[in-house]
């Protein structure tokens, strides 16, 4: 496939991982989830922004009872974490009693996270597991993360598309796209 490229505000992105290969994993997933949770009415759990494009596949490929929640949840600015999480949009309360899916699109230090299996506990959720598009091994600083479905692994650069942005970004973009330093 020929390398495309595309800039977004002050960086270079090319193509990193092509939309079939993604929906590929997507499914698998779907799959996994589907399987492990019939009769179970989970309560997928959605991180917002980024997961939005990756939940919505997951749970429409998810064809028995289940709740959809939200929660909105900020640690990057630009291409950079520092650690700190910050609530945007709360944690719902009827996750009480529930076993809740976390879909989330990346676990790269894993901060986002820890933050919130722990509200998620505060709350009273019966259980809680990860269900990330992506993990970037080589950056998770928590140990014991309950990632329990991933997509797929990737290597440390900063990526966009699927959902994912840089600086509100790239969200649109259907392949996944990952910076090219310069
Ligand atoms: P963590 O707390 O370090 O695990 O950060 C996870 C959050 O950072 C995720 O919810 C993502 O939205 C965001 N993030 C991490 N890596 C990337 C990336 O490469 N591109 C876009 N967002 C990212
Ligand atoms: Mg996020």
């Amino acid at each position: 496939m020929a390398q495309r490229r595309i800039i977004i505000k002050d960086k270079t992105f090319e193509v990193a991982i092509p939309e079939a290969t993604i929906l590929e994993a997507v499914a698998n997933v779907a799959r996994s989830i589907k399987k492990d949770y019939a009769e179970r009415n989970p309560y997928f759990l959605i991180v917002l922004n980024g997961a939005f494009v990756f939940a919505s596949d997951v749970i429409r490929l998810v064809d028995y009872p289940c709740s959809v929640g939200f929660t909105k949840l900020k640690s990057y600015v630009g291409t950079n974490t520092d650690g700190n999480v910050t609530e945007l949009l709360a944690v719902p309360e009827d996750v009480k009693g529930r076993n809740v899916i976390i879909l989330e699109d990346i676990v790269d230090r894993g901060y986002t996270m820890q933050y919130l299996l722990h509200r998620l506990k505060e709350a009273g959720a019966a259980s809680s597991v990860i269900g990330a598009l992506s993990l970037k091994p080589d950056h998770l600083m928590v140990p014991g993360l309950p990632v329990r479905y991933t997509g797929m692994t990737l290597p440390e650069a900063f990526i966009v598309g699927y959902g994912l942005d840089y600086d509100g970004q790239g969200r649109t973009l259907r392949d996944i796209y990952a910076i090219v330093e310069d």
